[in-house]
């Protein structure tokens, strides 16, 4: 049994923290104090938080648009505002989601809130177990890999903090899809964030059972290799596809990039 396995109330998780960020209510108090911790580390965490949802909403319309009905979400979190099947079926109401995470009392909301939706899976796993995830009854029983699907590792491959580790998840992912599918990625980045910020905010995060890194640009690259990106690349989140203007102070304020791939 792993220290993931259960349900630990005395010891902050960082998808009860984000779930907080985004003013959902699968959090605890040590939750709740661990966000605010980490607000105080870094005061543009919960713009981070939003941010990146943001992001994964724009990216599940383009995917929709582009014909993509398959969709496999690596460290899905807890089902808040905006989730993905949500968004894909507006577009699409016979998409198919496959949510993956390692947080029990995620899995177990997320468990409780599709119960009675179909088309919809949430598996228990650690995304840096990519034979375990793809074989997964809730994954392979769901998603059809001889057609294109799209891999979403939205805000998570910070917890997978080894460079070489991360591409190679990224790449076994890769390797299970077909031409045409597309993979989207979004990770937390020093944009506004000083170093002490960074540092502090990594601190608060390595109380928690899934400490993060964060990446500069060009390491983010590696996990996309082999993608050709769509317009416009890999830019701060705000800046991917907006739905209107942005402030420039917004832009920096979000410490991420994100950038969607298409496999050849
Ligand atoms: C910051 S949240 C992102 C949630 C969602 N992808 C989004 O962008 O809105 C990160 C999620 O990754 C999960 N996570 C962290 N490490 C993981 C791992 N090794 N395997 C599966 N899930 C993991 C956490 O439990 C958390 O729910």
């Amino acid at each position: 049994m792993s220290e993931h396995d259960e349900i630990d109330v005395e010891r902050p998780n960082a998808a009860r923290m984000y779930d907080y960020y985004l003013g959902g209510s699968t959090n605890f108090e040590v939750d709740r104090a661990a966000a605010e911790a980490g607000r105080g580390a870094m005061p543009d965490a919960e713009t981070y938080a939003r941010a990146n949802r943001a992001f994964l909403g724009r990216a599940v319309r383009y995917l929709c648009s582009v014909g993509i009905d398959q969709f496999l979400d690596l460290g899905s979190g807890s089902p808040t505002k905006g989730n993905v099947h949500e968004i894909a079926r507006q577009a699409n109401p016979e998409a198919r989601v496959a949510y993956v995470d390692i947080e029990s009392v995620a899995v177990a909301h997320s468990r409780r809130i599709l119960a009675d939706v179909d088309g919809v899976t949430v598996t228990r796993a650690d995304i840096r177990r990519p034979d375990t995830v793809l074989n997964a009854p809730g994954v392979a029983g769901l998603l059809d890999f001889s057609r294109p699907v799209a891999v979403l590792a939205v805000a998570i491959m910070p917890f997978v903090p080894d460079d070489a580790e991360a591409a190679a998840v990224m790449a076994a992912y890769r390797q299970a899809c077909t031409s045409g599918s597309y993979v989207a990625v979004s990770h937390i980045s020093q944009l506004a964030a000083t170093a002490e910020q960074v540092a502090a905010a990594e601190e608060v995060m390595a109380r928690t059972p899934t400490p993060v890194s964060w990446r500069t640009a060009d390491r983010i690259v590696p996990l996309l290799e082999g993608c050709s990106l769509v317009p416009p690349g890999l830019v701060p989140v705000p800046l991917w596809r907006p739905d209107g203007p942005v402030e420039p102070e917004q832009v920096v304020r979000a410490n991420a990039f994100g950038a969607v791939g298409v496999l050849p």
